[in-house]
């Protein structure tokens, strides 16, 4: 592959706007683990991450947590370009035990809820005896679906996001901030 060919299949123009610095994420990771330790000194939950999307929350939560929080992953999906197709796929993924468990679905940003709503169903199907969200990022905009969100990083308006895990059909994930496509 040529130079020239790579250098834009990195960084598609244009370069999306900062919403969120990278060390103001961190600094509310941080916070976000605070709570949540506090909260769940009794009875440790299953943490749960959706991917892609979660990954580097889930990764940088997890290094503020303590060692003794299970950690499993689960590739979920409903979003095409910008919008989301109303259709969640991968909900199968989430299997194995979760009877009498408390779960802590962790995942990146909630828009319509219909993810978290259709994972929350599932999990309680399951067995999950309590089931809590954690989200980075809110859109403020109507919900088509009520989902109870335990503990959020930050509340946004309704724009499309990327970077720290967020992503535009595959691209800019990587990037260390939040940005405004
Ligand atoms: P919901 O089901 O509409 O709440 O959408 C939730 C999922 O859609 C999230 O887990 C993301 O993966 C994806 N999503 C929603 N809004 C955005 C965005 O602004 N940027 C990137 N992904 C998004
Ligand atoms: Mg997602």
């Amino acid at each position: 592959m040529e130079i020239g060919n790579w250098k834009q299949a990195i960084q598609p123009e244009p370069v999306p706007r900062v919403l969120i610095t990278e060390t103001a994420i961190r600094r509310r990771v941080r916070q976000l683990a605070r709570d949540i330790k506090r909260s769940c000194s009794r009875r440790t939950p299953v943490v749960l991450g959706l991917m892609n999307g979660a990954l580097f929350f889930l990764a940088d939560l997890l290094r503020e947590l303590p060692p003794v929080f299970e950690v499993r992953c689960a590739a979920i999906a409903s979003y095409k370009g910008t919008k989301s197709t109303g259709k969640i796929t991968g909900l199968e993924n989430i299997a194995g035990d979760f009877k009498g468990r408390d779960v802590l679905i962790v995942d990146d940003i909630l828009d319509t809820g219909r993810t978290l709503a259709a994972v929350r169903a599932r999990l309680l199907r399951l067995g999950a005896k309590r089931v809590d969200v954690c989200v980075l990022l809110v859109k403020k905009k109507t919900r088509r679906r009520a989902v109870r969100v335990r503990w959020a990083g930050f509340e946004i308006d309704d724009e499309f996001v990327v970077g720290y895990g967020l992503d535009y059909d595959g691209l800019h994930r990587g990037l260390k901030d939040i940005r405004i496509l």
